[in-house]
């Protein structure tokens, strides 16, 4: 398709801020939080820091380049590439209706934690914080929220990619930031916050390099970077040729770590501040948030604020996923963008519903969590990897890091090193070694 043909993204800062608003989601809020207090804190941050620069942002790199050059959806690109990749496409978006299956559940989490705050009925509860999860996880609210939420994104990506998922970004992004660092200040006044930056911030070797936390730390790295299931290589798609992907990429990492790193010093300190424990798990940032507002002046202005955040932040990645799917039915049966879109949200409707009421007996929810980030993603990332550099013309990398020869000709040497040998190999160690 041509170049004028096809929708693309404005300057380079909508840009970053499209691809950060993909990363930057409840990868960094609330699975960072509950893996890395499962994994040690500090530690956790230590290997999932090395796995994001030694894996995530070349494999970005990779997927940012087969999207570019081809200007299509995950399947299409990597058909264009060679008719025998196009399974790994496939792979992508199978990934990405996986992630639908549950994501949409947390996300709608936030959006009743949300509605619960700024009415005040959060606080005015005789239930503790804990009790009030368990009652609401025992209704059918999570599954009318979790709705809502699919509806929300299927609006925004109906619209298109410049008026829905580029404006969206643009706004939402900031005010992340802002809220983020606002309640990262206040946390810091709490009693007994030093406990929790201990947790986060003291490192244990031992546990940092047990195989699992590594495995972890690398399925958290492409997860929270969306890397290896073709959701960057279709917002590349939309790209413009002069766009600098070795910038984005490193924006892009730079945001989603320091988002990542500000929650856990929102969170741990709260955990320990209320007494809680960090091992928590997925309900930990539902439960130990409220604790840190309870008691304060204007308890539910904070949590509405803090709910606001991560909700917004979670639409910007529902947005990405939503849009592989889209993208794919749209160019592939040759079907509008409103017809994909509401195909895409009618699968995600049903396979939520699935979840939500953990059918055949199925845990679906850790089932397509743990599939998606430890199998399909580093798989994905590391077939990209061997694609671009061992299978495609010698030029093409280089070309695209460089855009022909303008930029970055000084740090492509590294960067084609890591990919051709450091990337490929670390991750089929990582896999093998936990696998085998
Ligand atoms: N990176 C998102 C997050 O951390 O919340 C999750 C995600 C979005 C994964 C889009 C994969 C994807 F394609």
């Amino acid at each position: 398709m041509s170049e004028n043909k096809r929708a693309s993204f404005g300057g380079k800062l909508s840009v970053i801020l499209v691809a950060a608003g993909s990363a930057i989601g409840l990868g960094a809020l609330w699975r960072f939080p509950y893996i890395a207090g499962k994994h040690g804190g500090a530690a956790f941050l230590l290997v999932f820091l090395l796995s994001v620069l030694a894996v995530g942002i070349p494999a970005m790199l990779a997927e940012f380049a087969v999207g570019r050059s081809t200007r299509q959806n995950a399947v299409g690109a990597f058909r264009s590439i060679s008719r025998k990749w196009s399974w790994l496409g496939y792979c992508g978006v199978i990934c990405a209706v996986l992630i639908s299956g549950y994501y949409y559940i947390i996300a709608g989490w936030s959006l009743e934690y949300l509605v619960n705050s700024a009415t005040g009925s959060l606080f005015a509860s005789d239930l503790s914080f804990k009790e009030q999860f368990e009652a609401f996880q025992g209704s059918y609210r999570p599954l009318w929220y979790c709705i809502a939420f699919i509806l929300l994104t299927h609006f925004i990506v109906a619209k298109g990619v410049e008026k829905g998922i580029e404006k969206a970004s643009k706004v939402m992004m900031p005010a992340l930031f802002v809220i983020l660092l606002v309640m990262a200040v206040r946390v810091a006044f709490m009693p007994g916050a030093a406990e929790g930056y201990r947790f986060f911030l003291s490192c244990d070797f031992a546990e940092a390099f047990k195989p699992e936390t590594i495995m972890m730390a690398m399925g958290q790295a492409f997860f929270s970077l969306s890397v290896g299931m073709g959701c960057m290589v279709t917002y590349a798609s939309y790209f413009k040729k002069n766009n600098n992907l070795l910038s984005t990429s490193l924006n892009v990492s730079l945001l989603t770590i320091f988002v990542s790193v500000l929650a856990g010093l929102v969170i741990f300190p709260a955990v320990f501040s209320a007494g809680l424990e960090p091992t928590e798990g997925p309900s930990l940032v539902f439960v130990t948030l409220p604790e840190i507002f309870s008691g304060i002046p204007l308890a539910s202005v904070w949590a509405a604020a803090f709910f606001v955040l991560v909700a917004l932040a979670s639409l910007t990645s529902t947005i990405s996923f939503h849009e592989v799917i889209t993208a794919y039915i749209s160019e592939e049966f040759k079907v509008g963008r409103r017809v994909s879109a509401t195909i895409t949200t009618l699968v995600s409707i049903l396979l939520c519903t699935v979840t939500f009421f953990s059918l055949f007996g199925v845990d679906f929810f850790t089932l397509f969590d743990y599939l998606s980030a430890n199998i399909i993603m580093p798989l994905g990332a590391l077939i990209t990897c061997i694609i671009v550099m061992w299978f495609m013309k010698k030029e093409f990398m280089p070309g695209e890091l460089t855009n022909h020869g303008s930029v970055n000709r000084a740090v492509t040497p590294l960067v084609l090193f890591m990919l051709k040998y450091v990337t490929p190999v670390l991750i089929f160690y990582i896999f093998i070694k936990n696998f085998l």
